[in-house]
């Protein structure tokens, strides 16, 4: 029996991989803290339950859904997408529902990229954009993120040779895993090399409601020209609480979104009606979910900063997402450093090189477990360094 070569070069689900570890140490009766994925445990506000079970009631929604998402919802991501950012869309021809983000960006690349062509991928980046490419035959160019860039790509940098072969260029802000913000100056930026090498700009949004300190994060949308060139995801999943509910939207221009369609259609059968109800309850119904989430997310990012800097790592608040980007101490790769934590102290973390060669050097922590096992978390990080330091002198 012989795979496909595109499954030969690809690198197993970073998450699986994890879960895999886990499942070792759990087998050796080690309790452990898993803060390696981003996926909330509180719960789904319950309106949006409520909704999904009566629905569910209804046999005609146990049929096929329509395949580009209820009107209703289309309308639902229009208002939603126009109350949040001023954004003027047209719910049938730039607007498509999703069956999660997740499942958009890796279909997005059978709609744009020919066996060969070039698209401009963030490193580190979420592991979709690189594995999408690949499935589609595409060759990844990666944009290094670095801390001296604020982790923005510096477009600068790209030679005009890749740009003018590049088709399409990903950006992710507020950013997986680095927890970057970017500004509607940097997505000005960004229109402005679209339109000069002819480059379609797909920008992930799956994190634009979790913010902090009053921080709001834009929509690439917002900035002029952007419609032309470009088209944004986003997720129900981390804005209330929805991760297995599988449901988000791709908004922006008609042509793309049209063809990111035409790529579904003969793909899935769209979102199964009572959850594309439930959504449209998320979208159209209470906010203060959202807020009450983002406070828990930044009392912990707090505590988990005040902990790294007891033990010497320094790490500045970041403005936005649940996700800690924290550089290694010395002597350690992301890797050895991420062992460390699950030998010494029992806590999974993701490793920075997971995400990209340029997230060498840092380990990622989530914060979307509970507080009790967090500051459990964070006692046996701190114990684990006092080990360390006790033994070396
Ligand atoms: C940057 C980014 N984009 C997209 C997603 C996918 O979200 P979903 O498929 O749940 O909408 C995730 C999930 O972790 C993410 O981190």
């Amino acid at each position: 029996m012989k795979l496909a070569k595109r499954i030969e070069n690809l690198a197993p689900y970073l998450f699986a991989e994890i879960d895999k570890k886990i499942a070792e140490k759990k087998a050796s009766a080690l309790d452990v803290i898993s803060l390696g994925i981003g996926d909330p445990v509180e719960p789904t506000p319950q309106h949006i339950i409520e909704k999904l079970c009566q629905e569910a009631q209804f046999p005609p929604n146990h049929q096929y859904p329509s395949y580009y998402g209820l009107k209703e919802l289309r309308e639902a991501i229009r208002d939603w997408c126009y109350h949040r950012f001023q954004l003027n869309l047209d719910p049938d021809r730039e607007i498509l529902p999703l069956i999660g983000s997740k499942e958009g960006i890796a279909h997005i690349f059978l709609a744009l990229i020919d066996p060969g062509d070039l698209a401009l991928i963030p490193d580190p980046g979420y592991p979709v954009y690189q594995s999408g490419n690949l499935f589609a035959g595409g060759v990844s160019h990666f944009m290094p993120l670095l801390k001296e860039n604020d982790f923005l790509p510096n477009l600068n940098a790209i030679s005009s040779r890749i740009a003018e072969r590049a088709k399409l260029i990903f950006i992710n802000y507020p950013n997986n895993p680095t927890s970057a913000t970017a500004t509607l100056d940097f997505f000005k930026e960004v229109v402005k090399f679209a339109k000069k090498f002819d480059l379609v700009v797909c920008h992930d949004n799956a994190y634009s409601e979790i913010t902090f300190d009053g921080y709001k994060a834009p929509s690439f949308l917002q900035v002029p020209g952007a419609m032309d060139v470009g088209i944004e995801f986003h997720s129900l999943s981390k804005t209330y609480n929805m991760t297995g509910w599988r449901i988000g939207f791709a908004v922006g221009n008609a042509k793309v979104i049209e063809a990111l369609g035409r790529v579904k259609t003969n793909i899935d059968s769209g979102i199964f009606n009572p959850i594309q109800y439930a959504g449209i309850a998320a979208l159209k119904g209470p906010q203060e979910s959202i807020k009450a989430m983002c406070c828990i997310y930044q009392k912990r990012r707090d505590k988990v900063i005040e902990t790294l800097k007891k033990i010497g790592i320094e790490v500045k608040k970041p403005k936005a997402t649940f996700y800690i980007w924290v550089p290694v101490p010395r002597g350690h790769s992301s890797t050895s450093f991420t062992e460390f934590l699950l030998e010494k102290a029992g806590v999974v973390v993701s490793p920075g090189i997971a995400y990209g060669s340029a997230g060498e050097g840092y380990v990622r922590i989530s914060l979307t477990v509970n507080d009790e096992k967090l500051n459990l978390a964070l006692k046996r990080i701190e114990r684990a360094f006092k080990g360390v330091r006790e033994k070396s002198g």
